[in-house]
């Protein structure tokens, strides 16, 4: 049974995100009993990240480290650069951290989505990936990408949006990394997250597993 991570997705249903207590080996192995596959969010890289904070120079390019350093990065979703960005993503902390995750929409039942203006479902974005890049928007079917370290804005409907999610940021809810052991699951086509500033944090240690979903079983 694998009850731990089905009861985090579950409760992650109400407002696109759910916090509990386990280990990264035990979602790795309850996911694998759900058949959601692993997303390596770059290209030949594990699936299974340590996300430190860096400097710029030191950062991936195109990563949101290579432009916001260890500063506080903007919201966005998790592997906008890749043509099927992961469905789930679950981020853990074995200690604690005084520098929180920013999480958006904070609104019940995921309301926000819906309540998107035209602009955010019509604006189109290159998607900078390499030889990869492509165009989109952001969003597909109702799913949200939206990363401004790797998407650009191609017209006037998407530099608004970019607008739209910066203005977004005052109204971000933020969890508290307060407790050792905790996992942060994150609906990463229905919530936009973000690093709050870890300038005071260079230590701060988080692990991150990408999922899609087994669609056949949903
Ligand atoms: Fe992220």
């Amino acid at each position: 049974m694998a009850r731990i991570l089905e009861d985090l997705f579950q409760a992650s249903r109400a407002q696109g995100w759910a916090v509990g207590q386990a280990t990264m080996a035990q979602m790795g192995l309850d996911a694998a009993m759900l058949k959601w596959t692993e997303v390596p969010t770059r290209r030949g890289g594990p699936a299974l990240s340590t996300l430190r904070p860096v400097d710029q120079a030191e950062a991936e390019p195109n990563s949101l480290s290579a432009r916001y350093g260890k500063g506080a990065q903007p919201l966005h979703t998790d592997g906008a650069h890749l043509p099927h960005p992961p469905d789930v993503v679950i981020l853990s902390c074995d200690t604690t951290s005084t520098t929180p995750t920013r999480l958006w929409p904070r609104n019940r039942y995921g309301r926000a989505i819906g309540g998107l203006p035209q602009f955010v479902h019509h604006g189109v974005f290159l998607i900078s990936s390499g030889n990869d890049s492509f165009f989109a928007t952001a969003t597909e079917r109702g799913h949200l990408r939206y990363d401004p370290g790797c998407m650009i804005p191609c017209d006037a409907r998407a530099r608004q949006s970019v607008r739209y999610f910066e203005e977004r940021e005052s109204s971000a809810s933020e969890h508290q990394w307060s407790e050792p052991g905790q996992v942060l699951l994150i609906d990463n086509r229905r919530v936009l997250h973000a690093r709050a500033s870890a300038t005071h944090e260079p230590e701060r240690e988080i692990r991150r597993l990408s999922f899609h979903l087994n669609r056949e079983a949903s």
